[in-house]
């Protein structure tokens, strides 16, 4: 309202620093201030009521320091204070002028007094020199606290700069001028045409708050995909791109049957043990699998069969129904495998997910055609959570998922395989592959897996692969040409990847932050 009624009387403001505000203290309005007119000359500007120009000043201020003295006066004016006229009494010695001035000042003062010719030394102690002195530096700080500069010239002012009495400060102030929507009153602009301006007509003459198209839009609220759902979804499309079906994945519970057995993991295996797998307490035991096949699955293991030799090892009953959290996804694709070996053995099909390629024609790898066997090759995939009693740390968590493909057809080989991998990880930005010789209980030949990051710079172990064995296909009915590869990866890894997170723990659990997820953006590969 002042810069308004004084823009009525004069028609501009040359200066703002020359404004008197109400409350103000000094006479002319301080750097502070300008920020509040700054305040007030953008509200008036956007209702185009004034026009200003910005002006860059540079002026000076007094530090905690510098204002202290500017009160107490300076420390060598403190000193020569303290000390008696020659003559007129006993000298003051060095460490009783500490007691009577402090530390600080008895140390820089002392200095300085000398030099100014202010003091001198007489018999081991100090008296004042002169009888008057002119506190030069308090006098300078004081002009400086009130002028924001100083007459003595830009010399003074690098001298009590140095001495970090004061600091040098950029300032602003501001010309104004009266702008095209010019008023003394500031009405409070509508923002909004109603039906009632319209109605009456006083939108005719009512003044409109401009848009602001710089504002930023408010947030809106929903719900948003877990990083992990977002990976999840890339990975899916690219196996749906390349012609697989999704195999249900709702087990998380499984017997030691599907989980391992099925797989010609050895029942004495390591990973079956305790420290590495989670066994459910209450029901301990699950149904038992169709029987022929358990039994064709015990004896493989047992006795050997197929061209094995079999584990020769006892075989336990108990341990094949023990109830468990799954392991690995394999346990899915072994009993989707087994389903799709059921034309195989002669048995009637009606799973929905295995229909459409078992009720079609038989394409095959090598061209050699439907044999009259049942046979149909299949591309199968999922993606879901698996459970291992894992210590956790910043990249294990006890729970996590696995991506798996799996593809059953005649006489594949591992260069198929390996030929699968590159175009499947090179879909999701992986275009340099390093296969490595590894072992797995069901899988022979097995390759890990290694991909270059161009992101990391460095090769990271993606994953895990390999031929299933004729051990594990031909107990489930596949005729002896049928091979079938596999492939899994962890998911989290390529999450962590994708969004730059290094501890697993801010993806998944009670210490990930909501705002975050809901930020993270969409994956594209
Ligand atoms: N099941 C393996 C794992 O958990 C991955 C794998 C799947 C390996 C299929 C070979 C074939 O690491």
């Amino acid at each position: 309202q002042l810069i308004l009624d004084i823009l009525e009387k004069h028609s501009s403001i040359k200066d703002t620093r020359q404004l008197t505000l109400p409350g103000q203290s000094s006479q002319a309005a301080s750097q502070d201030e300008q920020i509040a007119i700054l305040g007030a000359l953008n509200s008036l500007l956007s209702r185009e009521m004034i026009t200003y120009e910005t002006h860059e000043t540079l002026s000076h201020a007094l530090t905690e320091e510098g204002a202290q003295l500017s009160l107490t006066g300076s420390h060598e004016a403190r000193v020569w204070a303290a000390l008696p006229e020659r003559g007129a009494g006993e000298p003051v010695a060095p460490q009783q002028l500490k007691t009577l001035v402090g530390d600080e000042t008895a140390k820089v003062g002392q200095g300085r007094a000398f030099k100014a010719g202010w003091i001198a030394k007489e018999g081991g102690g100090l008296v004042k020199a002169v009888s008057e002195i002119k506190d030069t530096t308090q006098l300078e700080l004081r002009d400086v606290d009130s002028t924001g500069t100083l007459e003595a010239g830009e010399k003074s002012l690098a001298d009590l700069r140095k001495r970090k009495l004061i600091t040098q400060r950029k300032g602003q102030w501001f010309t104004v001028h009266k702008g095209p929507g010019f008023s003394t009153s500031i009405a409070k602009p509508e923002t909004d045409l109603t039906v009632e301006m319209l109605s009456s007509g006083s939108w005719k003459t009512s003044t409109f708050k401009k848009y602001n198209f710089e504002a930023d839009g408010i947030p809106t609220n929903g719900g948003a995909l877990h990083p992990l759902l977002k990976v999840r979804d890339e990975i899916r499309n690219i196996f749906l791109e390349m012609g697989f079906e999704e195999m249900p994945t709702d087990t998380f519970v499984e017997s030691g049957f599907w989980c391992f057995d099925a797989l010609f993991v050895p029942q004495q295996h390591p990973a079956r043990e305790v420290q590495d797998t989670f066994y459910l307490s209450d029901p301990t035991t699950s149904l038992d699998p169709p029987k022929d096949y358990y039994e064709r699955v015990s004896a493989v293991h047992s006795k050997g069969g197929y061209g094995s030799t079999g584990y020769r090892a006892p075989w336990s009953h108990e341990e094949s129904r023990k109830l468990l959290l799954r392991t690995h996804t394999t346990a899915s694709s072994a009993s989707m495998l087994y389903k799709l070996a059921a034309l195989c053995r002669g048995e009637k099909v009606s799973d929905d997910v295995l229909n459409s390629d078992i009720g079609g024609p038989a394409p095959t790898g090598d061209g050699s055609g439907d044999k009259g066997d049942g046979f149909r090759p299949a591309k199968l995939f999922s993606i879901d959570r698996v459970f291992r009693n894992e210590t956790l740390d910043a990249t294990h968590l006890a729970e996590f998922h696995q991506v798996e493909g799996v593809v059953a057809d005649r006489n594949l080989t591992l260069a198929d395989l390996i030929g699968f991998m590159r175009v499947f990880f090179k879909k999701m930005g992986l275009e340099n592959l390093r296969f490595k010789p590894a072992y797995n209980p069901y899988t022979e030949p097995s390759l890990e897996i290694f991909a270059f990051h161009p992101d990391l710079n460095k090769w990271v172990e993606i994953g895990n692969s390999g031929m299933f064995r004729p051990e594990m296909l031909e107990p489930m009915g596949f005729p002896k040409d049928v091979r079938v590869h596999g492939w899994g990866i962890g998911l989290e890894r390529p999450t962590m990847i994708r969004y730059g997170i290094n501890n697993i723990r801010t993806l998944v659990g009670h210490k990930t932050s909501i705002d975050e997820i809901e930020r993270y953006p969409a994956v594209r590969f």
